[in-house]
């Protein structure tokens, strides 16, 4: 259906009464079932043109008064037509048209609307209430379009959400198997060499038990026990246990640190990775901080010295792997604003009302247009398939989620200072929520 034909259905095909036709048969016209849903009739000349409209109003002024149909009934029509009434061009758009009429329209309205082709020849009459209803109609299919685009791009921020979060994991997990690396490269050396250390302990092991079986077993004659003896002596001469028990007792420690080096960034990436998006557990930030801090380790530590600087914090409700991509955003971000080596200064603390945590770091700072932008949705100053741009957009959306606020300062030269502020659980809220619940 086009937009012209939408109009066209509103049209009533009224037929055009002549300027010569009396005042009276008009009037009576108007009284017919036929008319009746008309505020007006239109005069249309010889030629099909539209001259004007007479209104139902304007008749009944007539009529009322004393005398009025004795003395003007018989005059021609066009003594009291509206020589100028509302003309639309049956091919304007619906919305053309409300636009047209509504904005000559006459309080209270007294008159239709005349629809003419495109050669300004009289087609039919339009009512006002007509065609507001199929502005309507229009408006509510609108609104459920938009109410689709509006779930729609609802579902794609979902989406992009989750994959930035992916996208920001594929780094991590890239620097995390390169943390990996190191104990374990370690670990295994320490291991090859506790196997070739422990070979000869083997070997001694063996020649002992062979001695010791010789000296048990009386059939074993001298020269027997001789070679047995000197087996033993040689190969404990070549294990020397008295010189191997220290270098024993560290390769043992150093392979434990680095399984627990390992053991630490495994339990850090399943933290980070938590993949619950419930905003029910009670969570201590500080928890969050370490864990974003261990799959960051790797993208921070050529940049800057990490300091700690965590307050005692109460457990808030809040979804934790939400917090850590913030997080995680954050400490990358600083480290990526640092030349040469700096600092990064995670701070938390808490009040009656909230708990707080700040990113403070030593970095290039942002001048204030930068400053400005950066919550922007795609807003990046980082090359080309360097960055998204999107992980303060959806930091802010995160915490705004969490019913907090992201607060930044920066100044160019000397760094910049991100503040979080999450709400506590308020008492009152909480005995509301216990009183529900009972
Ligand atoms: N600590 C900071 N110091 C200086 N500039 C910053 C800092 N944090 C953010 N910015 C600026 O804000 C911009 C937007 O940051 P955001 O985290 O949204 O995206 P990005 O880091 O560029 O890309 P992505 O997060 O996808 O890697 C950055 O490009 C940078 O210009
Ligand atoms: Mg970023």
């Amino acid at each position: 259906m086009t937009t012209a034909s939408a109009l066209a259905r509103l049209l009533k095909p009224v037929a055009g009464l002549p300027p010569a036709i009396s005042i009276a048969d008009v009037a009576d016209r108007l009284l017919t079932p036929e008319h009746k849903a008309f505020l007006s009739l239109p005069i249309v000349d010889a030629a099909g043109r539209p001259l004007g409209l007479v209104s139902r109003t304007t008749l009944q002024d007539i009529f009322m008064q004393r005398f009025g149909r004795d003395l003007r009934g018989r005059h021609p029509v066009s003594e009291v037509m509206n020589p100028a009434p509302l003309t639309v061009s049956l091919d304007t758009s619906l919305e053309e048209a409300a636009k047209q009429i509504t904005g000559q329209l006459q309080y209270p309205i007294t008159e239709d609307f005349i629809l003419v082709d495109g050669e300004g020849l009289y087609r039919g009459l339009g009512t006002v209430l007509d065609l507001l209803k199929a502005m309507e109609a229009r408006i509510a299919q609108r609104n459920q379009v938009l109410r689709k685009a509006l779930v729609d791009l609802k579902e794609s921020q979902t989406q992009l959400v989750q994959s930035e979060k992916m996208a920001s994991l594929g780094q991590m997990v890239a620097g995390v198997a390169h943390e990996l690396n190191t104990p374990l490269g370690y670990v295994k050396n320490n291991v090859q060499l506790l196997r070739e250390l422990s070979a000869p302990l083997f070997v001694l092991a063996e020649a002992q038990a062979a001695l010791a079986d010789c000296l048990s077993d009386p059939a074993c004659d001298e020269a027997r026990l001789a070679l047995a003896l000197d087996t033993a002596a040689s190969a404990r001469d070549n294990a020397a246990p008295e010189l191997l028990v220290e270098d024993l007792t560290q390769l043992f420690s150093d392979t434990l640190y680095g399984l627990e080096q390992i053991g630490e960034l495994v339990v850090g990436l399943k933290d980070f990775a938590r993949l619950d998006r419930a905003m029910s557990e009670e969570v201590d930030l500080n928890e969050c901080v370490r864990s974003a801090l261990v799959i960051a380790r790797n993208s921070i530590k050529d940049k800057a010295e990490a300091v700690l600087q965590l307050g005692e914090l109460p457990r808030i409700p809040c979804a934790p792997s939400q917090i850590n991509q913030v997080l995680l955003n954050l400490f990358t971000n600083a480290a990526q604003a640092i030349d040469g080596f700096g600092q990064i200064v995670v701070k938390t603390w808490a009040d009656e009302a909230a708990v707080f945590l700040s990113v403070q770091d030593s970095g290039r700072g942002m001048p204030p247009p930068v400053l400005a932008r950066i919550f922007d949705p795609f807003f990046t100053t980082k090359p080309v398939g360097q960055g998204t741009g999107l992980g303060l957009s959806i930091s802010f959306k995160i915490i705004q989620d969490h019913g907090g606020l992201i607060r930044v300062a920066s100044e160019p030269g000397r760094g910049t200072r991100f503040l979080i502020r999450l709400p506590r659980p308020q008492p009152a809220a909480l005995a509301t929520a216990l009183q529900r619940s009972a």
